[in-house]
């Protein structure tokens, strides 16, 4: 049900504020993602089969684009930029979405933005785009960068307290929804707040209620010697039926401790 949520949602992007899309791919190949969305594999082959499907790159927005989300992540950013260096940002899980890209594009404040995703495809499709069509920053000093990386293993990568915002479009959705993911998904949790800086944020843009999504998040942050973390929700919107909401997440202690 919430899969076809998302395939309308998708489909109704011209009437409503979303991004334009590709097509979606065959009806088999959705079945599979959507018990392996927590498989690079399955990404893959999503995004190699809607790249195949047009010969000109389109960003694929899962749900809404940055339009729709700017006016919750431009605060955190201010915030972040109080410490007078580039704030570091990581679209965990980008896929193809322009939510990246627009961050570096839009922000006046000096950011460095990572595009992280396990699927190479989806890394190579955004790093040839922007080669090939340069984003121009409102800062000059920003700068982004595209990186396959599994979230999974984030603290591999990432030192404790290394970045101001983690925004997460739709990743956490997909691992707790595929059958083997949601262990993955509190793990992931813990991790952003352990390569957090103090203060620093996590946001996850979802359809997934508050009721179950504001528990689950107050749950599976604890533990591992983490304190409590702050967990807050806004509704970003109803489109078509279905409500999506930002479900924020800050660390207010040392996690290093
Ligand atoms: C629902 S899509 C959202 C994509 C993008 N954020 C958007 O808004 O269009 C979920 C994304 O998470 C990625 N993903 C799934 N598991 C991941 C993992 N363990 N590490 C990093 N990315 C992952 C997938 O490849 C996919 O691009």
């Amino acid at each position: 049900i919430l899969f076809a949520a998302f395939s309308l949602t998708l489909r109704s992007c011209s009437q409503e504020k979303l991004q334009d899309t590709n097509k979606w791919p065959r009806e088999s190949m959705l079945a599979e993602l959507m018990e392996n969305m927590d498989k690079k594999s399955a990404w893959d082959r999503f995004y190699s089969e809607t790249s195949s499907r047009s010969p000109n790159f389109k960003n694929f927005e899962w749900f809404f684009g940055f339009d729709a989300v700017q006016d919750f992540i431009t605060p955190f950013l201010q915030t972040a930029s109080l410490s007078r260096r580039p704030v570091q940002v990581l679209d965990m899980g980008c896929g193809t979405s322009a939510l990246g890209p627009s961050i570096y594009r839009d922000s006046a404040l000096p950011v460095r933005v990572t595009c992280a995703d396990i699927s190479p495809v989806a890394v190579r499709l955004m790093r040839e785009h922007v080669r090939a069509n340069p984003v121009r920053p409102r800062n000059a000093s920003s700068q982004i960068e595209f990186l396959e990386l599994d979230c999974t293993q984030l603290d591999s990568h990432y030192g404790p307290s290394s970045l101001d915002l983690i925004v997460d479009k739709g990743t956490t959705d997909a691992l707790l929804r595929s059958k083997e993911g949601a262990e993955k998904a509190a793990s992931v949790l813990r991790q952003c707040l352990k390569v957090l800086r103090r203060s620093g944020s996590l946001l996850q843009f979802s359809d997934e209620d508050p009721d179950a999504r504001l528990v689950w998040l107050e749950t599976a942050a604890q533990g591992q010697g983490l304190a409590a973390a702050d967990v807050g929700v806004q509704e970003v919107g109803v489109l078509r039926g279905v409500c999506y909401y930002c479900y924020q997440v800050t660390a207010h202690h040392d996690v290093n401790k």
